[in-house]
């Protein structure tokens, strides 16, 4: 059966797309699907994306045991335990807990996706194990970029663009609209430039004049870690079918 594969730029063009039956994949390189996919490489029980800091302080009175993490204007919010860099959530930090996390564009894109049929997280720190499970996945294949207050943005169509590549690999029975081919064409031009291009993008520009460069060294990482995180009801957590 013929493959298809889409790339979404801005959650904000998701109103007009249908999720339902599809395999979604979820993508905000800096930082928010990086810090969660290396939450749950360090054994983060499960992450739950809220789209307020109002929401996630309200989860954290009723179980006052969760974590609270996630950034406004890529900074720590007053009264988080965590920000949103993904150092910050190492092994001795989250292991065994639940954290609830709130960030500006990427929390807002996972909520956005909830009637798919299947939805990952993506980063390059998880770029083969993700493979690997796409390639088992259906036949309709929809990467979603949570870009920058409804913008385009470099890192995350650079990352939907090296999935595309490896999927295409081998393959010629697979259909990719507009955005996939042109997201492909992009890795493919910048392939050997990835943490280049990232702290040349807007938002890395923004992090590096926050004190952040770290950051993107730390999100242009390839296949640091082997898991796949799988959001189920709202529920992000580490996906067994590999
Ligand atoms: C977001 O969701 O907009 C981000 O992850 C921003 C950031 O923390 O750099």
């Amino acid at each position: 059966m013929i493959r298809s594969i889409d790339v979404i730029f801005s959650p904000d063009l998701l109103s007009s797309i249908c999720l339902e039956g599809k395999t979604v994949v979820v993508i905000d390189i800096l930082r928010a699907t990086t810090t969660i996919t290396f939450a749950i490489a360090n054994g983060a029980t499960y992450i739950k994306p809220v789209l307020t800091p109002e929401r996630a302080f309200a989860i954290r009175q009723k179980q006052p045991n969760m974590l609270i993490g996630g950034e406004r204007y890529g900074k720590l919010v007053d009264g988080f335990n965590l920000g949103n860099s993904p150092s910050e959530y190492r092994r001795s930090v989250v292991s065994g807990r639940s954290v609830v996390i709130t960030t500006t564009n990427g929390t807002r894109t996972m909520r956005a996706c909830m009637s798919a049929k299947q939805v990952f997280i993506g980063s390059f720190l998880n770029l083969g194990a993700l493979i690997r499970v796409l390639d088992q996945a259906n036949n309709h294949i929809i990467f979603v970029c949570s870009g920058r207050e409804g913008q385009f943005c470099t890192e995350d169509a650079l990352f939907a663009g090296s999935c595309v590549n490896a999927l295409c690999q081998g393959q010629n029975d697979v259909c990719l609209t507009d955005a996939a081919k042109t997201s492909q064409l992009l890795f493919q031009t910048h392939h050997q430039q990835v943490f280049e291009s990232i702290q040349n993008s807007d938002h890395g520009r923004y992090l590096t004049s926050i004190g952040l460069e770290s950051d993107l060294e730390f999100c242009s990482r390839v296949d640091l870690v082997d898991v796949v995180p799988v959001m189920i009801n709202g529920r992000i957590s580490l996906c067994d079918v590999f």
